[in-house]
């Protein structure tokens, strides 16, 4: 495979990631300021995770499944903060930030010469998705949120609310009602796309998570992946297997889920071949462009084309990335977030 980047298989729980929250930023700090790496210390309350996050953190948690168990088991919480919380806490947004450990100045001359610009779609937890913002937060950076149209209004309220503390966060300009595996995930991406391009922040690249995601990279590291890709694109891509060509051989019908239908579909309207990969994606800004841009309409008619396929950001994406010259190199970049595994996520096998 000499295209893009390689995922590691992450077979633990997500949760994990969230235990070593304290310990990824304290190597974050180390980071930073490699000269004082010596004065390093981590409270003792902390030591003994030490193993067990090291390997989630280098993704080798073969050997270490006690050591995880028992972080687990330590870490575990009956209960999750409310939107009510969120709501209340955001009244005075200095204290929300500094209360709840939001990077409030860029850590380093890199990263603030290097802004990302994170696409966020989410639909519930609002605990979660303050965790995963907090994590990959940094004030150089942009974020565009795209809550379902279904979330609770209340819901709705605290990520506007949360949103609302930070200048270069905000909530995308049009909401999708997002049925799952159908084109509505891909149209939540496009929206912020649009958005992030209208933005005055000149971000670099543009990396898409949802709110199951969590970082396992700091920004400082992501800054230094992304500059090695150095303007290329990286997502995970492979051949279509038959299996998951019906995909889009067939028409599917979207109410509240999505169903195949007996019809089929015209040929991809699309000179290179279609390819499976990765929903999450690292593209650069010009890449963002020029699918905005679209100047032959090409694009936007191999988009249309991909409305009624199942799970469309399982191929659309890779296509158009194959299919592009800004696209693929022999780089191998791990995704830099791991996920809540979900019932199925054919992709990753
Ligand atoms: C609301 O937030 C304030 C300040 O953060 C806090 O002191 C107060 O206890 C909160 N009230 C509720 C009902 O959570
Ligand atoms: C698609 O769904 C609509 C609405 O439920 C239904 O009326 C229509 O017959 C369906 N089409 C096919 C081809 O199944
Ligand atoms: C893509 O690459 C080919 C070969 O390197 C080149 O001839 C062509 O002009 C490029 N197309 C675009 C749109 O950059």
């Amino acid at each position: 495979m000499s295209c893009c980047y390689v995922l590691h298989k992450v077979d633990f729980f997500f949760s994990l990631s969230l235990a070593c929250l304290f310990l990824s930023f304290a190597f974050w700090e180390t980071a930073i300021d490699r000269s004082s790496s010596s004065q390093f210390h981590i409270p003792d309350q902390f030591f003994a995770d030490l193993p067990a996050c090291l390997a989630i953190i280098a993704g080798a948690v073969e050997g270490t499944k006690a050591e995880i168990k028992e972080l687990l088991a330590s870490r575990r919480r009956k209960t999750t903060l409310s939107e009510d919380f969120y709501i209340n806490a955001t009244k005075d947004c200095a204290a929300y930030i500094e209360n709840r450990g939001f990077i409030s100045v860029p850590l380093s001359e890199e990263e603030l010469n290097f802004p990302i610009a994170y696409s966020i779609v989410i639909h519930e937890k609002i605990e979660m998705f303050e965790r995963l913002l907090q994590s990959i937060y940094a004030p150089q950076n942009i974020y565009c949120v795209h809550i379902d149209l279904k979330s609770s209004l209340s819901f709705h309220k605290a990520v506007k609310k949360i949103v609302s503390c930070f200048p270069n966060v905000f909530v995308a300009s049009k909401l999708e009602s997002v049925v799952y595996a159908s084109w509505s995930r891909v149209q939540a991406d496009l929206n912020c796309m649009k958005d992030l391009l209208h933005s005055e922040v000149q971000w670099r690249y543009l990396l898409n998570t949802c709110g199951t995601d969590f970082p396992i990279k700091t920004n400082r590291e992501m800054v230094k992946a992304l500059k090695v890709l150095n303007g290329r694109n990286s997502l995970e891509t492979e051949a279509t297997s038959a299996s998951k060509k019906a995909r889009w051989q067939y028409q599917h019908n979207v109410t509240n889920r999505i169903i195949r239908t007996d019809v089929r579909k015209s040929p991809p309207p699309i000179s290179s071949p279609m390819f499976s990969g990765n929903a999450y994606f690292v593209v650069s800004r010009a890449f963002v462009k020029y699918l905005m841009q679209n100047g032959n309409g090409e694009i936007q008619k191999f988009m249309e084309w991909e409305k009624d396929t199942y799970s469309p950001d399982e191929h659309m994406w890779a296509t158009l990335l194959k299919s592009n010259n800004h696209s693929c190199s022999s780089l191998s970049l791990s995704r830099p977030f791991i996920r809540k595994k979900k019932k199925k996520r054919a992709f990753f096998s």
